[in-house]
């Protein structure tokens, strides 16, 4: 078994050699731009835990774990042009530094550049990994559509929000251990069994992802804070801070109007919402809700037949996803 430092020394390495293509530059330059912008590379590290997981070969792991990593941030060039967010990793967004369309057009190209570094991997279960990439894909699509959908829709439940997160972020993090497993020769069934850990990592990461847009230190972000307060994201947080105010006349009417208001200026309506948060104490809401989806994520590695060592060293590594700063 490898150490984590070990893997992602692997894709650091991987990362660096790559060479995404170099004419027309307005394509290429922005995909190499955001590719070296670091970031925690979480998801090509979850190929390379789930094959170690079943003691697979984890040479095998490097042209899917950089498939996924590449899709990942295909999907954040595009996120970034809907949220219209003008920071990530502490940089400009690729719309922003360049422009709308080279965002559009070099995210385009990255997912195809992902399936070619996907088309790489010598596994015999190639055509099983493209169903999951190619599953996951569109899923993280319908979720992208919910999210923007829910931007302006004022009643959306708690499992709408849920469903959105799963799609959106969660089935990324699952694709990404089922993909290691199948690459470490799992059965279908604890290939499963990962999937559905990663799925409800991935609900508690994105909560609090939620929760960090509001209250990470701003310092370390690396995104613009409050950007989902700005953008009326039907976060968790705003959507208990909704349903708690229905009992508060001055409070209900006061987070609406900030909802509503056409024009305003960001910094006041992100303050005075967090105001509301606070007072309300959602962040409490949330962090149990993170902690309720941890929970049972663990269920799913019980029934896996590999040493408890092995799953304790998974299990730390989740656990330090759920305390992350940036
Ligand atoms: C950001 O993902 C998008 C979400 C699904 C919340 P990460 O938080 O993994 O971003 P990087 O790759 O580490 O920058
Ligand atoms: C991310 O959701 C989902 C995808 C990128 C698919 P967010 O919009 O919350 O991610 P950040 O906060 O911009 O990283
Ligand atoms: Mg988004
Ligand atoms: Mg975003
Ligand atoms: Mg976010």
């Amino acid at each position: 078994m490898q150490t984590i430092t070990s893997y992602q020394q692997q894709i650091e390495d991987a990362l660096k050699n790559k060479k995404y293509g170099s004419d027309p530059k307005e394509l290429y330059d922005p995909i190499s731009y955001i590719m070296s912008l670091g970031g925690k590379r979480l998801r090509p590290l979850l190929v390379f835990m789930a094959c170690d997981f079943f003691d697979g070969n984890t040479s095998k792991a490097i042209h899917p774990a950089l498939a996924i990593e590449l899709f990942h941030n295909f999907t954040l060039l595009h996120d970034d042009l809907m949220d219209k967010a003008p920071l990530r990793r502490n940089q400009s967004t690729v719309h922003e530094k360049w422009n709308n369309n080279i965002a559009i057009l070099s995210g385009d190209a990255m997912m195809v550049r992902a399936y070619q570094e996907l088309c790489m991997s010598k596994s015999n279960s190639l055509p099983q990994l493209l169903d999951i990439f190619s599953d996951t894909a569109i899923k993280v699509c319908e979720g992208q559509q919910y999210d923007m959908n829910y931007e302006t829709i004022s009643k959306v439940s708690i499992p709408q929000y849920i469903k959105m997160i799963e799609l959106k972020t969660a089935v990324l993090l699952g694709g990404a251990l089922k993909i290691g497993a199948l690459l470490g020769d799992a059965s279908e069934e604890n290939a499963q069994r990962l999937y559905d850990f990663g799925k409800n990592i991935g609900l508690a990461f994105q909560l609090q992802d939620d929760i960090l847009d509001v209250y990470a230190d701003a310092s370390k972000f690396g995104k613009q804070k409050g950007g989902d307060i700005i953008a009326n994201k039907k976060t968790y947080l705003l959507l208990k801070a909704l349903e708690m105010v229905e009992g508060n006349r001055f409070m209900k009417e006061e987070l609406h109007q900030w909802i509503n208001a056409p024009h305003f200026d960001a910094e006041e309506k992100v303050i005075a919402v967090t105001n509301i948060y606070n007072f309300l104490n959602v962040k409490e809401l949330a962090q149990n809700e993170m902690q309720k989806y941890f929970e049972l994520s663990l269920t799913y590695l019980k029934d896996i037949p590999v040493t408890a060592s092995k799953k304790e060293a998974l299990i730390a590594f989740a656990e330090s996803l759920m305390v992350r700063e940036v």
